[in-house]
């Protein structure tokens, strides 16, 4: 760690990175919401601030600490709101991470009084369509590395590909939940990098730490080179 800090190689450079779950409000008390827990993204930002960076972390609802002096930490609670927070930060980043987990659906309507349960056999939330945030900037990039997540459960690395190029980005972290020490809740992740020009680069299981300093290292090489 005192090495990153001396050498500083993301000094000068603007790091974006989403994190954490969205919550999509059925009523005034519940909600959609998903097992992310924020920690690999509040670990990037963490990292890209020891390696120099000026990072803007875009929060969802997550408990995990980060350096409130030093991050400026924008805490959202819905897709729409994380977009708003993503799209006043973009054009002038460097590098923008992309790690949350954002709800694909939310309901059509947010009922203003909770909901009663009624008789008979059950109910029926109708959901539509979140905006895609990492789509959406992917259309609109200039020079800013992009960076995706790929949560997979089956055909891993085809899928990535897929998001990759349709997303127009520069690199996807794809993340493995079949493997031990994996995923949404444990400390440490499983990651495989898959790059623009295909290379596909895998990884041993790692803290969430260390695989964050292997994503910025590899980030910081491509944008110096
Ligand atoms: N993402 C986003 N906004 C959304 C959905 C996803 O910014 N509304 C980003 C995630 O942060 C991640 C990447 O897109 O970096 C891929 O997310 P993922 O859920 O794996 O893929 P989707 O494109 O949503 O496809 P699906 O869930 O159907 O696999
Ligand atoms: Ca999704």
């Amino acid at each position: 760690e005192a090495e990153i800090s001396k050498n500083l190689p993301l000094k000068g450079k603007k790091v974006l990175v989403t994190a954490g779950p969205t919550f999509e409000a059925i009523d005034p008390v519940r909600f959609i919401g998903n097992h992310s827990s924020g920690k690999m993204g509040c670990a990037i930002a963490d990292v890209a601030l020891r390696m120099g960076a000026e990072v803007v972390l875009v929060l969802g609802p997550s408990s995990v600490m980060v350096d409130e002096e030093k991050i400026n930490v924008l805490r959202v609670t819905t897709a729409a709101q994380m977009y708003k927070a993503v799209h006043n930060n973009f054009r002038d980043c460097d590098v923008a991470i992309f790690s949350a987990a954002v709800a694909d659906y939310r309901p059509i309507n947010i009922s203003e009084e909770k909901i009663k349960k009624k008789a008979g056999e059950g109910m029926t939330i109708v959901l539509e369509r979140t905006q895609d945030i990492l789509a959406s900037v992917g259309e609109i990039k200039t020079s800013q590395f992009l960076v995706g997540f790929a949560l997979e459960t089956q055909n891993e690395l085809e899928n990535a590909k897929k998001k990759l190029e349709k997303k127009n980005l520069d690199l996807i972290v794809l993340n493995s939940l079949r493997d031990k020490g994996a995923g949404f809740k444990a400390d440490t992740n499983k990651v495989t990098f898959v790059e623009k020009d295909n290379k596909v680069t895998p990884f041993d299981v790692k803290s969430k730490q260390e695989v964050a300093k292997d994503i910025l290292e590899h980030i910081s090489k491509k944008i110096h080179a």
